[in-house]
């Protein structure tokens, strides 16, 4: 379901998402509206030694960097630049825009073919049969099929040698995720449950095998792409997958299950969402949602548990049934496939070793997969904290450098992160595959955001010890620097970050390093709790006259790293994109003045791509799908500071508020343009490319699932993509240009 679903007014709620668990789950007293500014330099003076670094032309895609002065807050470098490459120009969109649309097919603008390359139920191998789509399918199959609810997605280039190649495009492997499941297009009649217990163990089996990820490899032959069925690289990842703990949080008591009595290890991944990648070849899949599908009845189980237990439970919402109830099937098995999705203490040790009390710190985290080694294990990053991981994504590659990742927690009111590796970038290590993961997703420093309101922001460590991050802190009192990274919520309140509008992906301008995040929406924020950073609060008034109040739109805000230094712990930040209609006012609402040609909500996905510089944004919307399904948009961005400061009116049904922000530079029709629009009750997600960019690889999530489905006369939301009165699926297609050129331009 779109994540926007319950994010509605409550007069707006037409539905209830069993799946949407976005809800505000941050009781802390942080500053929406950052009043403690004490950034240590002023935004004017950032955007000078900003445009400064600009002016040192510094980026390739993976390229260099001669700049100096990590985190420094002089303007000076610190040595003389080395000569770099020059940035590669911004793109000119070079496409028509594609209208709005309710129709059940996924439209490209003329010049452009769409092809469905794998679909839910696909085979990976030549045993498996082809998908019956019609719920029969045996449960073990699924260990080589396609999972459902395709999203975040990469192309690894295969080389000659079977080995990563960044410059490859013909031979690739794509790896995704699978983030969540449509029960009642997985089993002959949906979820069979009586009295919320889960009574068909093969359904329940068959869904833990469609969650996790899929690696396929993918093949050109002429302008159109196909996967390979055979091929020994195509894999899936799945909740009964065994994973090794890794970095500074595994290997102590919070981590010991009955599984893993040491703390060493878990089973599985589930929903993930987005993702990202490394330079040396791997895949980076992100734990999303995963707090709703442990059972814990805290009524029974809190009375058994520390404070600090019941803390870290409420904050990371692990309370309720299990959303699909797995935790719910008898008799379970010898190694408890069924009870592990249990975290209530059941046990009598004192260290958790016989039952899984702690599984839930078992997951909310990175997990690293070599797409290259079909049977590696898969590893989950702990130092890269762990909350509700959207994605991870890389900032500049510069050697000598550390890496960075950016990362959001998508729930309302919640974070943006970033990772700082210890180890700085040794280029030879681009080679030397997933040995080089330990080096640098192992060790570095966690940080969150605060962005003030004079448009400056504050990159503030989560370290034991500082930041308020002290055993002293009256909502959890931290221990140690791994209790800080499995309880990396609280350890966020604690250092005083900025609630966001539902950080959903990132992604970094190849062009000047400068980060873009996508502010999904937020319901829930108010005209008291508008900041500079999330500011509107408006009522956007579907064509039936439902009201949509708070952020319903969402947007994009974007920041420059402190002398285009991506270590830096100090930014400059404004708001690339407002969503809205383009029928609203654009005095307070439609800040961007969108048209017709580009209007749009809930921006979701994000990716620049690196053969074109395109920027895509893709949608998972519910408010404005009273007029369109989610879309695929491409832009053409300028850069921070393009656009000027605004005071506009955060007015919700009672009253009103000045609220300052920082608006970029209206695109116009010229640098933003509507390129898809996906089927029916569909969201809009995962993203990839070819190397030389020609080919793009989409994905469509969960089409018709709004609509509940009527299998005696075969009436469902969607068809799409086989039609007739086919059950809808989850599938990747791939879009190409028809005379072979880059998409896009
Ligand atoms: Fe799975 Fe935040 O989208
Ligand atoms: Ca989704
Ligand atoms: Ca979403
Ligand atoms: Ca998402």
């Amino acid at each position: 379901m779109t994540n926007q679903a319950t994010s509605r007014t409550p007069e707006a709620a037409t539905f209830i998402d069993p799946h949407d668990i976005d809800v505000d789950l941050n009781p802390s007293g942080n500053p929406e509206f950052d009043s403690i500014v004490d950034a240590r330099i002023s935004r004017r003076e950032v955007l000078k030694s900003g445009a400064a670094a600009t002016g040192l032309r510094m980026f390739g895609s993976f390229g260099l960097l001669g700049l100096a002065g990590c985190g420094s807050d002089s303007d000076e470098p610190s040595s003389a630049p080395a000569p770099v490459a020059p940035p590669p120009p911004p793109p000119v969109l070079g496409f028509s825009a594609v209208a709005k649309s309710q129709a059940d097919l996924v439209t490209v603008p003329p010049g452009y073919t769409v092809t469905v390359v794998y679909r839910l139920g696909d085979p990976i191998n030549a045993a498996t049969s082809d998908y019956r789509n019609d719920g029969t399918d045996a449960a073990a199959s699924f260990a080589f099929r396609a999972g459902d609810h395709h999203d975040g997605m990469h192309f690894f280039g295969v080389g000659a040698n079977g080995q990563y190649s960044t410059t490859t495009s013909d031979r690739g492997l794509l790896v995704m995720n699978h983030e969540a499941i449509t029960p009642a297009y997985l089993h002959p009649n949906g979820a069979t449950t009586v009295n919320s217990v889960r009574t068909v163990a093969e359904e329940v089996q068959r869904e833990f095998y469609v969650h996790g990820v899929s690696v396929i490899e993918v093949n050109r032959s002429g302008n159109a792409f196909t996967y390979n069925r055979t091929s020994a690289f195509n894999r899936r990842v799945h909740t009964l997958t065994e994973m090794e703990l890794t970095g500074p949080a595994a290997r102590t008591p919070l981590m010991i299950t009955k599984f893993s009595p040491d703390g060493s290890k878990t089973r599985g991944t589930v929903n993930n969402c987005a993702n990202g990648y490394t330079p040396w070849g791997t895949y980076l899949t992100c734990e999303e949602n995963w707090a709703g599908y442990f059972r814990r009845i805290a009524a029974t189980d809190d009375p058994n548990r520390t404070a600090k237990e019941r803390a870290s439970f409420a904050r990371y919402g692990v309370a309720g049934t299990g959303r699909e109830l797995w935790a719910t099937v008898s008799p379970d098995t010898a190694d408890n496939i069924y009870g592990r999705w249990n975290a209530a203490k059941l046990g009598v040790s004192a260290d958790g070793s016989d039952d899984y009390r702690n599984v839930a710190n078992t997951y909310g985290w990175v997990v690293e997969i070599d797409p290259f080694n079909a049977t590696s294990t898969p590893k989950k990053r702990t130092a890269l904290g762990r909350f509700a991981h959207e994605g991870a994504w890389i900032g500049p590659v510069v050697a000598g450098k550390p890496l960075v990742w950016y990362m959001g927690c998508d729930s309302r009111g919640e974070y943006i992160y970033k990772y700082v590796s210890t180890a700085n970038w040794d280029p030879a290590d681009a080679t030397r595959g997933a040995a080089a993961g330990d080096k640098y997703l192992n060790d570095g420093r966690l940080y969150v955001a605060r962005f003030a309101s004079d448009g400056s922001g504050q990159w503030v460590e989560l370290r034991f010890g500082l930041n308020g991050i002290t055993a002293a802190n009256a909502a959890y009192a931290f221990t140690d620097q791994a209790d800080v990274l499995i309880n990396t919520r609280l350890a966020a309140d604690a250092a005083g970050a900025t609630k966001m509008d539902r950080p959903e992906w990132g992604a970094v301008n190849p062009r000047n390093g400068e980060v873009y995040f996508t502010l999904t929406n937020n319901s829930q924020r108010t005209v008291a709790t508008a900041d500079a950073a999330n500011p509107r609060v408006y009522n956007d008034i579907r064509t039936n006259g439902v009201n949509q109040r708070g952020n319903p739109n969402g947007h994009i805000i974007r920041w420059r790293e402190t002398l285009s230094e991506p270590s830096a712990t100090t930014f400059v930040w404004d708001v690339y994109l407002f969503g809205a209609r383009a029928t609203q006012e654009t005095a307070n609402v439609n800040l961007s003045a969108l048209s017709q040609n580009n209007d749009f909500s809930s921006p979701d996905g994000l990716w620049f791509s690196r053969a074109s510089n395109i920027c895509w944004i893709e949608t998972d919307d519910g408010a404005y799908t009273d007029v369109t399904n989610c879309m695929l948009l491409a832009a053409s961005p300028g850069a921070v500071g393009d656009g000027a400061k605004k005071t506009i009116v955060a007015s919700d049904a009672t009253t009103t508020r000045n609220v300052d922000t920082f608006v970029g530079a209206t695109p116009g029709d010229a640098n933003l343009r509507r390129f898809l629009v996906g089927p029916k009750e569909c969201e809009i997600t995962g993203i990839a490319e070819s190397a030389d960019g020609k080919a793009l690889f989409v994905n469509i999530q969960h089409p018709g699932e709004e609509t509940a489905p009527n299998f005696t006369t075969k009436t469902y939301g969607s068809y799409w993509p086989d039609g007739g009165t086919s059950r809808p699926r989850s599938a990747t297609i791939v879009i190409t240009r028809n005379d072979g050129g880059v998409v896009g331009l």
